[in-house]
C-alpha cells in the first residue's frame, strides 16, 4: 500500500512540475484531486499531514545549513555541532551584543538539526520518503579561515534582511493577517545585498565592518526564526493526525524560544555605519522613526509580542504569533526565504523542488 502511495505521489509529481511551470495553472488544475486528503496509512495519517512534513523536513534541513555556517565561524565547534573553528574576530564582535552568543548559536544549530532528523526519521517511521536536499550543495561558502570549506545549500554572504518583524511584533493595532504592513527596524539592510558572516578574511577588518556583518547575522537569526514561530501554526490548522499535529506544536515553540532569545539580542546593537558600504544601523531607541511610527514601535527590550488584533477587530485584543493564516503559508515562507537572498546562487532544479514541496503542503486540509 505504501508503496502504491508513493507511486500515486511521483506521478502528481511530475504533474505538480509542469503545474508550477506554467503560473495560475496549478490552483484549478490541482484543487480537484483528492490525493493531499486521501489516507496514507491505516492510522489516520493523511497524504496531506505527510505532504506538511515533508516541507517541514527540507526547511529544517536549510535551516541547519544555514546555522552550521554560522556556528563554524561564530559559535562553538564541539562533538555536538561538529564543523569548523571558529574565526576569533568574528566571534569577537558577535559577543559585543551577548557574552552568550557563542553558546547561544550553537544551540540553535544543534536544534535545527535535531528538527529535520526527528522529521526524517518520523517520516520513515511511518513508510514515507525522507526529505534529502544533498544533490543540491552547489553554492561555495565562506573562504574565511575557521568555516569549512564544503558546498552549501545556503548562501549567507549576499542577504537582504526584511526586519519588519521587529515593529510587527511592538504593534497594538496591527497584523499582517488583517493585511497590514510594518516598516523594517534596519532599513539600510533592504539596500543591498550583506554578508552575515565574513566571506573572506579581508572581511575582518576595519572593525566597524566586521561589526556591521555580526549586527547583520543578528537581525538574520531574528528574521529566520520568526519565520519558523509562524510557519509550525500556519500549517498545524491544516493537520489531520494528532500525533502529527503533537509534532508541529512541540517543534513550533522551539522556533519561538530561538526568536525571543534572537530579538533580544539584536537590541543590543549600538548605531553603526559601516565604512565600506554605507550599511546603517540606526539607534532603536531613539530614533528618528518612519512618520506614524514612534518609541514603543522600536524600543529594544519590548521583546515579548505586544497584544494586538487577532481573528476579529471586534474581540479584545491578545499577546499573539503573528501571522498565522494558513493559506499559502508554505509558499509563503519559501517567497520570504528567497527574497532575503539565501538561495542565491541556486540551481533552478532546486527552487522547482522546493516549490514543489511547498505547493503540496500548501494543498493538505484538515479531514474532520
Ligand atoms: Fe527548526
Amino acid at each position: 500500500m505504501q508503496i502504491k502511495q508513493l507511486g500515486r505521489s511521483s506521478s502528481r509529481r511530475s504533474f505538480l512540475r509542469a503545474s508550477l511551470a506554467a503560473p495560475g495553472v496549478i490552483g484549478a488544475a490541482v484543487l480537484g484531486d483528492s490525493l493531499p486528503s486521501a489516507a496514507f496509512d491505516g492510522t489516520g495519517i493523511t497524504q496531506g499531514d505527510i505532504n506538511i512534513l515533508r516541507f517541514l523536513a527540507a526547511i529544517e534541513i536549510l535551516e541547519t545549513d544555514l546555522w552550521q555556517q554560522y556556528n563554524e565561524l561564530g559559535g562553538i565547534q564541539d562533538s555536538e555541532v561538529p564543523g569548523g573553528s571558529g574565526s576569533k574576530v568574528y566571534t569577537d564582535a558577535l559577543l559585543t551584543l551577548d557574552g552568550d552568543m557563542s553558546q547561544y548559536i550553537h544551540d540553535n544549530t544543534e536544534d535545527e538539526f535535531t528538527h529535520f532528523s526527528f522529521i526524517n526519521g518520523y517520516l520513515m517511521s511511518k513508510g514515507a520518503m525522507p526529505v534529502n536536499l544533498d544533490r543540491f550543495r552547489t553554492l561555495n561558502g565562506s573562504t574565511a579561515t575557521g568555516a569549512q570549506k564544503i558546498k552549501r545549500l545556503t548562501n549567507l554572504m549576499e542577504l537582504t534582511v526584511y526586519t519588519s518583524w521587529w515593529t510587527r511584533y511592538r504593534s497594538r493595532t496591527k497584523n499582517p493577517d488583517f493585511g497590514d504592513t510594518f516598516p523594517p527596524a534596519i532599513p539600510g539592510l533592504l539596500k543591498g545585498k550583506f554578508p552575515a558572516i565574513p566571506r573572506s578574511d579581508a572581511d575582518l577588518k576595519p572593525p566597524d565592518h566586521i561589526k556591521a556583518i555580526a549586527y547583520t547575522a543578528a537581525f538574520h537569526f531574528g528574521t529566520i526564526e520568526q519565520g519558523g514561530s509562524s510557519l509550525y501554526p500556519s500549517l498545524a490548522q491544516r493537520v489531520t493526525n494528532v500525533e502529527v499535529l503533537r509534532i508541529l506544536l512541540s517543534i513550533g515553540p522551539t522556533e519561538t524560544m530561538h526568536f525571543q532569545t534572537w530579538q533580544d539580542k539584536a537590541g543590543n546593537i549600538d548605531p553603526l555605519t559601516d565604512p565600506t558600504n554605507g550599511l546603517m544601523f540606526p539607534d532603536l531607541n531613539n530614533g528618528p522613526f518612519p512618520a506614524g511610527f514612534g518609541v514603543e514601535d522600536f524600543q529594544t527590550n519590548l521583546i515579548m509580542p505586544e497584544p494586538t488584533v487577532f481573528i476579529s477587530p471586534n474581540l479584545p485584543v491578545c499577546s499573539i504569533i503573528r501571522p498565522t493564516q494558513t493559506q499559502g503559508a508554505a509558499m509563503g515562507t519559501v517567497r520570504a526565504l528567497t527574497r532575503d537572498g539565501l538561495f542565491s546562487g541556486q540551481s533552478a532544479a532546486f527552487f522547482a523542488e522546493l516549490n514543489e514541496l511547498a505547493a503540496l503542503a500548501d494543498m493538505a486540509q484538515r479531514q474532520i
